[in-house]
C-alpha cells in the first residue's frame, strides 16, 4: 500500500495539508507553552490520539511521573561517529535514566571518531515549546540551546551554544521521509500509542543531517543519516517496558524505522516504518508487520537484564505488494551505555526485498532491557 500525503483536517482548526501555501495560515494556529523545571502535583493528561500537532508537547504538565521530550540523532556515513540531542521535559522518577531531577534538561551525546564518548546534560532554567502545523519549536533557556522547525515537519535546525558545558554548534536536517505515527501517516484522528501508555510520533524518520559541532574543543562535523522524533507518557516508563528495540537508518533507496517491545504485561508491541523517494511503503503496528530479533553473540530472545550485548540484529518486514524486507543490522560501535539496563549502538546494514538486489546503509539502534 502507498501512501501520498494526506491532509490533516480538524474540524472547526485551521489545520491542513503540508504545503509552504498554506504556512501561513498555521501561523495563527502557532501556541505557546512554558515547561518549568519542577514538577507539577496532581494528575496531568496525555495526548494518545492525534489532533494536526505531531511535533507539539503531548502532555497537560509534567508530574512527577510524566516525561516528554524531542529526540534527534545523526550516524556519519562511514557508522563511526553520531550525534544524539534530547531536549527533555521529563521526571527523574517518571524517566529513571536521567541524572538530575530538573524537569527541563538538554542532553547532547556524541561518538567522536576516535571512538570517546562525549556526553553532557545540561539543565535548564525553563522550557518554552511552540506548536505551529504539525512542527515545533523548543527553546531551553539558560542552557542556550533550542530547536526550529517548519509547520510541514520538512526542515530542523537545533543551535547549542553553551561553551560553559563544551558544546558550540548546529544541527541541519532537511526530511527525506514523511513522518508517520505508531500505526500509520500524519494525520487527525491516528493511534499515538506504540505500547501501553507510551505515545511515540515520528516527525522526521530520516533526513540529511548537517552536524557541525565543537565539543570539548573537538571538531565534529559532517553530513549523515538524521532522525527526529519524540516519545511520552504521564505514567513511569519501567512499569510499562519491560525489553524493547528500536532503530532506524537508510538502506539504499529505502528508509526504515523499527520498534519491536515487550511490554511489562507480557505482550509484543511493533511499529514497522519504510519508505522510498519521500512516499511511505508501509507504518503499521500490526502484528506480524516486523519482526525484530538479536542476532550473533548474545541473541537470547527476550533478553534478561543479565544478557550480554548483541552483535546485531535481524529485521523482517511485511512490504505488503512489495514483498518482504530482510535486514540484518551489525553492530560497529556501542555509543552509550546505561548500566547493562540501555545500549545505544551506531551499526551497518545490508538487506533486500525478496532475496533480490544486495543494498547497504548505516542505522542508528537501541535496546532497554528494564525487567525480567
Ligand atoms: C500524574 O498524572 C497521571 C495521570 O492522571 C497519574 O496517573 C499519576 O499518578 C500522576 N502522578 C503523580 C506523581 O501524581
Ligand atoms: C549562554 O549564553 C550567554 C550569552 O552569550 C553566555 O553568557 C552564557 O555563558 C551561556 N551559557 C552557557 C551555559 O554556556
Ligand atoms: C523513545 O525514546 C528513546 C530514548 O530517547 C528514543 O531513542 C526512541 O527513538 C524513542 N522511540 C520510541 C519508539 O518511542
Ligand atoms: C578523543 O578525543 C577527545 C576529545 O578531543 C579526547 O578528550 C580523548 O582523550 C580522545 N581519546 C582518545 C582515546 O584519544
Amino acid at each position: 500500500m502507498k501512501f501520498s500525503l494526506i491532509p490533516c483536517v480538524l474540524v472547526g482548526l485551521a489545520c491542513s495539508p503540508s504545503s509552504a501555501l498554506v504556512s501561513s495560515r498555521w501561523k495563527s494556529d502557532s501556541e505557546t507553552k512554558t515547561i518549568l523545571p519542577t514538577a507539577v502535583t496532581g494528575d496531568v493528561t496525555a495526548n494518545f490520539k492525534s489532533a494536526c500537532s505531531l511535533d507539539g508537547s503531548q502532555l497537560s504538565a509534567i508530574n512527577n511521573t510524566a516525561w516528554d521530550w524531542w529526540y534527534f540523532d545523526a550516524v556519519s556515513p562511514d557508522a563511526k561517529s553520531n550525534v544524539v540531542i534530547t531536549f527533555f521535559t521529563a521526571s527523574a522518577t517518571g524517566f529513571p535514566f536521567l541524572p538530575s531531577p530538573m524537569v527541563t534538561q538538554f542532553e547532547l551525546h556524541s561518538l567522536l571518531p576516535n571512538g570517546t564518548i562525549f556526553n553532557v546534560f545540561i539543565p535548564a532554567e525553563e522550557a518554552v515549546i511552540t506548536t505551529e502545523g504539525e512542527g515545533s519549536s523548543g527553546d531551553f533557556k539558560g542552557a542556550n540551546a533550542s530547536w526550529i522547525g517548519t509547520p510541514d515537519l520538512k526542515h530542523y535546525k537545533i543551535v547549542v551554544n553553551s561553551p560553559a558545558n563544551g558544546v558550540i554548534g548546529t544541527f541541519n536536517m532537511r526530511s527525506v521521509a514523511p513522518g508517520h505515527y505508531p500505526c500509520g501517516p500524519v494525520r487527525s484522528g491516528e493511534n499515538m500509542m506504540v505500547a501501553p501508555e507510551i505515545g511515540w510520533a515520528n516527525a522526521v524518520p530520516d533526513g540529511i543531517a548537517d552536524v557541525d559541532f565543537t565539543l570539548s574543543g573537538t571538531k565534529v562535523a559532517w553530513k549523515g543519516v538524521g532522525y527526529h522524533d519524540k516519545n511520552w507518557s504521564n505514567q513511569p516508563f519501567t512499569d510499562n517496558v519491560a525489553s524493547w528495540y528500536w532503530g532506524h537508518g537508510r538502506l539504499g533507496p529505502y528508509s526504515i524505522v523499527w520498534f519491536d517491545t515487550l511490554g511489562a504485561d507480557g505482550k509484543e508491541y511493533v511499529s514497522s516504518y519504510v519508505s522510498k523517494h519521500d512516499e511511505i511503503v508501509v507504518s503499521s503496528c500490526d502484528a506480524g508487520s516486523i519482526k525484530v530479533r538479536p542476532s550473533g553473540v548474545n541473541s537470547e530472545y527476550p533478553p534478561k537484564v543479565s544478557t550480554g550485548n548483541p552483535g546485531g540484529f535481524t529485521i523482517e518486514i511485511d512490504l505488503g505488494k512489495e514483498g518482504t524486507m530482510n535486514v540484518e543490522v551489525k553492530v560497529a560501535a556501542v555509543s552509550l551505555q546505561g548500566l547493562t539496563l540501555y545500549t545505544e549502538w551506531v551499526g551497518t546494514m545490508t538487506g533486500n526485498v525478496d532475496g533480490g538486489k544486495q543494498m547497504t546503509g548505516v542505522a542508528s539502534f537501541e535496546a532497554f532491557k528494564v525487567t525480567v
